[in-house]
């Protein structure tokens, strides 16, 4: 098989400068394994310090969010220039939080995604459904549309330069983590989607990453699933010992 690995951390709204730098510090002197991408997402805040320490450090950086417009009167809001300027290659769109707090509708998502393939940054889209839409047998619904809506438009050379990350809502932040299979029939579900609207053989080359409390303890029976690529792990990336750890054993 060929697709890669990639574990991505989004540290969301955690650490200011002074825990980026000690995060950093260690992080670039542990040995993380060279069969994966490693991405992280730190605030906009402390970017220009990925850009200062990650340099040819072969991890790869990028943003939480970003406005879908180029420049102008956008108050409070950052483009994807100015993250291309301090050196992003990746973003995240479509998170649950940006979603269910931030009220970004599927279409809203589609266009983000689609802007940053433009600019040329690699797009971690994100899907998952809510434990209501769980306990109502929703899943493979909402999976399926949220995958169909951002890829709206997109081409096979498109779809090939995106990576997903499946991230049931009531397993974020809450320790309650998805069982093994539940994980994988996320994943796979992402990937039939994927396989119905472009061919099996694009599906497969596709890395789908699971998210919701994802812990070095776990991340191995998750990556022993066959349709789970990786982890975008929220609360073991803000520690550097835990992460790197997290992606060792993600990668045995
Ligand atoms: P968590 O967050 O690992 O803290 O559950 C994952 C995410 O929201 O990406």
């Amino acid at each position: 098989m060929t697709r890669k690995k990639v574990f991505g951390g989004n540290w969301k709204m955690n650490h200011g400068l002074a825990d980026t730098e000690a995060f950093l510090q260690d992080f670039i002197n542990t040995k993380l394994s060279s069969e994966c991408e490693v991405v992280l997402f730190p605030p906009f805040t402390n970017l220009h310090l990925m850009q200062k320490y990650l340099k040819a450090s072969g991890i790869s950086y990028g943003a939480q969010n970003f406005y879908c417009e180029e420049k102008g009167a956008f108050t409070g809001e950052v483009s994807l220039g100015m993250l291309k300027e301090l050196g992003c290659t990746w973003v995240l769109t479509g998170h649950s939080e940006r979603r269910e707090i931030f009220k970004e509708s599927d279409e809203l998502v589609a266009k983000k995604t689609r802007m940053a393939l433009d600019a040329g940054l690699t797009p971690m889209v994100c899907i998952g459904e809510s434990l209501e839409e769980k306990n109502a047998g929703k899943t493979k619904e909402k999976l399926n549309n949220q995958v169909r809506s951002a890829l709206e438009g997109m081409s096979e050379s498109d779809v090939l330069k995106l990576t997903f990350a499946y991230e049931p809502i009531w397993a974020i932040g809450t320790g309650v983590n998805a069982s093994q299979s539940d994980a994988q029939e996320g994943c796979k579900l992402v990937r039939t989607t994927l396989a119905n609207l472009y061919g099996n053989e694009i599906a497969q080359e596709i890395s789908i990453c699971y998210g919701g409390s994802v812990k070095p303890g776990n991340i191995e029976g998750y990556m022993s699933q066959g349709d789970i690529d990786g982890g975008l792990v929220g609360g073991a990336s803000l520690k550097s010992d835990d992460f790197s750890t997290l992606v060792n054993n993600g990668v045995k």
